[in-house]
């Protein structure tokens, strides 16, 4: 069984990716922060989907804690699984914040770089040991890499050094045969940045060419698609799922 640890799997995206990798076979090791609750919840329905599932506990910001984190995914694949080694890893944790270039503060520009890029920097480096050969790496992006949307400056700078470091983890881990690629989610309806009020996304809706935004399950099962053997040409890509916004 292929072991997938997702970070930030209690919610939204990461929740649906959790349940969409169970349902396709994967064993998930789901990382929760602030929501230990919601975390249990999506362990326990894939438990009683037939899968195998558990959670445990990271700050993405907190570098210091990652040795810790590292030896606590061994544990959980040890107890639950049987074994020392996990296969795909997707950097997914994440939070939103609205505030115009004018107005950004340093400490919130430096929270935002901590868990957007520099944490999944340092996170893949510490539990590539623990990773098998032929592995996967997927770091979720943003389309506004691409679109400059107002509000989202640092946000997305730091979105765009991680769809860079995608590419450099794919030529680097090439020789293991680990993979890596990006995912650029358009507007998806979660609780990033306190959620989406009516007149926003109905401005979203009519800039996406399908005419609607994103549910957490339109990416959730295209994550767990492309870890699939189906796509195991795809290397060194960003990969926009968005319905096509702004086209
Ligand atoms: N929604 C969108 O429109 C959209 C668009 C483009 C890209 N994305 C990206 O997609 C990813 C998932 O976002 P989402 O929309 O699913 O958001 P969400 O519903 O708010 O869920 C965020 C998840 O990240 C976890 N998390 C937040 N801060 C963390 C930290 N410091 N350390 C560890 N985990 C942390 C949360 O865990 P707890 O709840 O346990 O704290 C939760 O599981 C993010 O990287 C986001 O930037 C989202």
């Amino acid at each position: 069984m292929p072991i997938v640890i997702i970070t930030g799997g209690s919610r939204g995206i990461g929740a649906s990716a959790a349940l969409a990798c169970a349902e396709r076979g994967m064993g998930v090791v789901l990382t929760f922060n602030a929501n230990p609750g919601a975390a249990e919840k999506v362990v326990e329905r894939i438990r009683q989907q037939g899968g195998r599932a558990t959670a445990v506990k990271l700050d993405v910001a907190d570098n210091a804690s990652f040795p810790a984190f590292r030896d606590d995914v061994a544990r959980q694949l040890e107890r639950v699984w049987n074994t020392d080694r996990f296969d795909f890893l997707v950097n997914n944790a994440g939070f939103g914040q609205f505030n115009p270039i004018v107005s950004v503060t340093e400490d919130e520009f430096d929270a935002l770089y901590r868990v957007h890029l520099k944490g999944p920097f340092f996170l893949t480096q510490i539990l590539l040991p623990l990773m098998a050969d032929g592995g996967h790496i997927v770091n979720i992006g943003s389309a506004t890499t691409r679109v400059a949307t107002s509000g989202v400056a640092p946000y997305a700078a730091f979105k765009g050094g991680l769809e860079v470091l995608s590419r450099y983890m794919a030529k680097e881990f090439g020789d293991r045969r680990i993979r890596a690629n990006s995912i650029a989610p358009g507007a998806i309806r979660t609780d990033l940045g306190g959620g989406l009020n009516e007149e926003f996304e109905a401005l979203l809706a009519g800039q996406t060419a399908l005419g609607r935004i994103g549910e957490p399950d339109d990416v959730g099962a295209m994550i767990a698609s492309l870890l699939g053997d189906d796509n195991r040409w795809i290397n060194a890509q960003n990969i926009e799922v968005s319905g096509g916004y702004i086209v």
